[in-house]
């Protein structure tokens, strides 16, 4: 299948990225720096992996830039026929279209594999690591991962819309430059946080008082209103699904207890799995779980349809 992947240079990001293209999908990344080490040393590491990845230059706050990686993806998801296997190549500059793969849909679900699904792994920088630092003073607006999100939504919108044969009605230079058909619904997962939007009651005492009382503030206002975002779209009738992931505590890497094959768990909330909302049961305050293990998790949504509308608290 075909993955538009926002947030790819960072720490859950990469290993979306990485974890995608083992699986044999294709990705169209929107990153502000293509020559990151990151994505460098990704491509490097193995023969394949550059012929399926699509870099567009450009940042998630500018809507142009997401209206051109969004079409790059749908015309790569466009050509991915049922078996997962996508029929065009990279044009000359290497810029868009779809590229070659065969994906590994462990689930069985055909329908996903040419859906457009984006997948969203943002952070709002800080001035320090510490999640309690102050966020960025010029490179973290307070809605960064909202405004993104609704750029992403107008976007697929505006391709819903462009591709409904009820609405089409044909531009002069669409013989041109085509806009991409959506053939199934698209869906956005994105990376939040235990503790934004209904999942705070599901926060242990301790962490919701310093949510409340620290820097941490900002994030959560922000994925907060990321949820929001996409409940309210799609409330208004966007033709889209989306997944809202709500990890614990993440953990890097491998080592000091973090076992690189975790699964993660969805936390049981008390009353209905999976949602993010309803019961009254608390996450311990100690919970965590690795990124490896959400890049998983994330991945495993995109090809199955079995977290669609939910928010799902993910523990180790
Ligand atoms: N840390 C935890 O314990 C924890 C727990 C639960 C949930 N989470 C959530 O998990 C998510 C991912 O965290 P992470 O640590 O994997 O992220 P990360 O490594 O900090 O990566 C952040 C990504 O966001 C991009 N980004 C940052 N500021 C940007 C801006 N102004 N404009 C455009 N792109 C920007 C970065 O791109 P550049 O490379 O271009 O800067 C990078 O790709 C976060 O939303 C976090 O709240 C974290």
């Amino acid at each position: 299948m075909h993955i538009l992947l926002i947030g790819a240079t960072g720490r859950t990001g990469s290993a979306v990225l990485s974890e995608s293209l083992a699986r044999g999908h294709s990705i169209t990344a929107l990153v502000r720096d293509p020559s990151s080490s990151i994505l460098t040393s990704l491509i490097a590491s193995t023969p394949g992996y550059k012929q399926r990845l699509t870099l567009v230059t450009g940042s998630p706050l500018n809507p142009l830039d997401v209206s051109t990686a969004v079409k790059s993806a749908a015309a790569a998801a466009a050509a991915t026929n049922s078996d997962g296997n996508t029929n065009i190549e990279k044009n000359e500059s290497g810029q868009t279209n779809a590229t070659i793969g065969t994906t590994n849909n462990n689930n069985g679900n055909k329908n996903n594999n040419n859906r457009l699904v984006v997948i969203t792994t943002l952070n709002a920088r800080r001035t320090s690591d510490s999640p309690f630092a102050a966020p960025h003073p010029s490179d973290s607006p307070p809605r960064m991962m909202t405004d993104s999100t609704a750029n992403i939504v107008h976007a697929l919108s505006s391709l819903s819309a462009a591709s409904s044969p009820s609405s089409h009605c044909p531009k002069e230079d669409e013989n041109t430059n085509p806009t991409p058909a959506l053939s199934t619904r698209p869906k956005i997962i994105t990376l939040s946080a235990l503790g934004a939007g209904s999942s705070s009651q599901h926060t242990h005492c301790i962490i919701r008082a310093m949510v409340a009382h620290t820097n941490m503030k900002h994030q959560y206002a922000d994925h907060t209103a990321v949820e929001a975002c996409l409940r309210d779209a799609v409330a208004a009738g966007a033709d889209l699904d989306f997944v809202i992931v709500r990890p614990t505590r993440l953990l890097d890497g491998v080592g000091a207890g973090v076992d690189k094959n975790e699964v993660a768990k969805v936390f049981e909330t008390g009353t209905d799995t999976g949602t993010g909302g309803g019961g009254s049961a608390t996450v311990g305050m100690m919970a965590a779980v690795s990124r490896l293990a959400v890049a998983r998790f994330l991945v495993d949504a995109a090809e199955s349809d079995r977290y669609d509308g939910q928010a799902p608290i993910l523990i180790s």
